[in-house]
């Protein structure tokens, strides 16, 4: 047989793009983004709200018919789904010939091989596999950003969150091995590296502590900007904060997920920090990074949130004014603490839409201003390829995170340009080359 190729649909957050591109590698196939060309159709799935796991029933419902017709065609399921259902997929979904858990992907070779000779489905999600990092991602070729994944896993135990069940306890990779797949990529022509982890700043290894990683990787020659995601407040300590002041090439935004603006609701969900601490965490970031840009998450109408926890909450969005927040409705998630809750003090759903609406429209108005002050400013922007929209227009993101479009010619990309800011828009910036 020739080259095999490889049909991968990735759901979720930026550690399973990551794995998508592990898998990429790990199976040495051509990928394609035609299924009906595929050899080996994958579904990399997300659990983390139940609308998210309806996707990867639907995402596999789609190739059911491509099997039907090309029975030679290996349909798999990998990631957060697959780890949680396990074999119990196989029963629900015929035409699916793989389970692959979070731990699984350094056997992917000999689970498609074993299913081409034996015809046997199979299902791996154990979590005693070991060489949990061992198979580096793909890397498109000109790609000037690139993720290199830190930590697997998770050990806080936020009542709401399935990801330590799906992902298992927290494990952090050696510092040498971090550094060598960044070296490896910044010879490949990246020069943006974002360091991924579940709580990525609660990463440390044989007396390492995170602020170290940062400044270790503030060493590594040619490495023009460093991000990281998702940063655990309470993890955030003196020395990440020096780091991050001292270290040129970090990039000065953070995402820092706050969840709730209400001390009542943080505590129900284990979240171990109250708002004032919280509140003061940001202000000692500040301190440090006068410019910094925080961004966060929010979860809706988690059980017995009152108005008045709510209300908190829209207190806590006025007083920090996120430069952008991520904001979800309360999804019960199968053997997680809050899914018990919610069978007693369920948020009536319309009121929870309400109070959702409510702190969008808020964040909108925050995030427009807040681009709208952009305006007239110079900014830096690493030019990461041609504009989606547009091929007269390059895309780059600053510093801070924003996007910003402007007129150039593909040469740039990869460069690190000044564009002043002529437009503030909601979810981008567009401005003109300086020469
Ligand atoms: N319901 C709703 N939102 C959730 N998140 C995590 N678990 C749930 C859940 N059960 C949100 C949190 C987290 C983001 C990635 O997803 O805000 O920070």
């Amino acid at each position: 047989m020739g080259t095999k190729h490889l049909y991968i649909e990735t759901y979720g957050c930026q550690m399973n793009e990551y794995d998508s591109d592990r898998i990429k590698n790990a199976l040495d196939a051509e990928p394609t983004d035609d299924p009906k060309k595929a050899d080996i159709i994958i579904v990399n799935t997300c659990a983390i709200r139940e609308k998210a796991d309806q996707k990867a029933f639907s995402g596999l419902g789609k190739y059911k018919s491509i099997k039907a017709n090309k029975p030679d065609v290996i349909v798999g399921i990998s990631g957060c789904v697959a780890q949680l259902y396990g074999d119990t997929l196989l029963k629900k979904i015929p035409h699916l010939d793989f389970v692959l858990g979070t731990r699984a992907i350094p056997k992917l070779p000999e689970i498609i091989s074993n299913i081409e000779s034996q015809k046997r489905r199979t299902v791996e999600t154990s979590y005693d596999l070991e060489e949990l990092f061992e198979v580096e991602p793909y890397h498109k070729r000109g790609k000037v950003t690139a993720f290199v994944s830190v930590q697997q896993g998770c050990n806080k135990r936020c009542t709401y969150c399935i990801v330590p069940q799906v992902r298992g306890d927290e494990v952090n990779r050696p510092l040498p091995d971090i550094l060598k797949e960044t070296t490896n990529l910044i010879e490949k022509g990246v020069k943006e590296i974002t360091f991924i982890g579940q709580t990525v700043n609660s990463w440390k290894e044989n007396g390492y502590k995170f602020g170290d990683l940062i400044r270790a990787a503030g060493e590594i020659e040619d490495l023009e900007r460093i991000r990281f995601t998702t940063s655990y407040p309470r993890d955030i300590t003196k020395r990440m904060i020096d780091a991050m002041k001292e270290v040129p090439q970090v990039c000065h935004h953070l995402h820092l997920p706050v969840q709730s603006g209400s001390n009542k609701v943080l505590s129900n969900m284990k979240r171990t920090y109250t708002r004032e601490w919280y509140v003061d965490t940001i202000a000692r970031l500040k301190d440090a990074v006068p410019d910094i840009t925080i961004s966060t998450d929010i979860i809706i109408g988690f059980p017995g949130e009152t108005d008045r926890d709510f209300q908190e909450t829209m207190s806590l969005m006025r007083e920090i004014e996120f430069e952008s927040s991520y904001s979800f409705k309360f999804s019960p998630r199968p053997g997680t603490p809050a899914a018990e809750y919610e069978k007693e003090q369920t948020v009536d759903p319309d009121i929870a839409s309400a109070r959702l609406s409510e702190l969008q429209a808020f964040q909108k108005d925050i995030t427009e201003k807040k681009n709208l002050s952009r305006v007239g400013h110079i900014e830096e922007v690493l030019v990461e390829g041609e504009s989606r929209n547009d091929p007269n227009f390059l895309s780059g993101r600053t510093d801070h995170n924003r996007i910003l479009n402007f007129k150039g010619t593909k040469d740039l990309v990869g460069k690190t340009v000044q564009v002043r800011v002529t437009e503030g828009l909601l979810n981008s910036l567009r401005g003109e080359l300086v020469k």
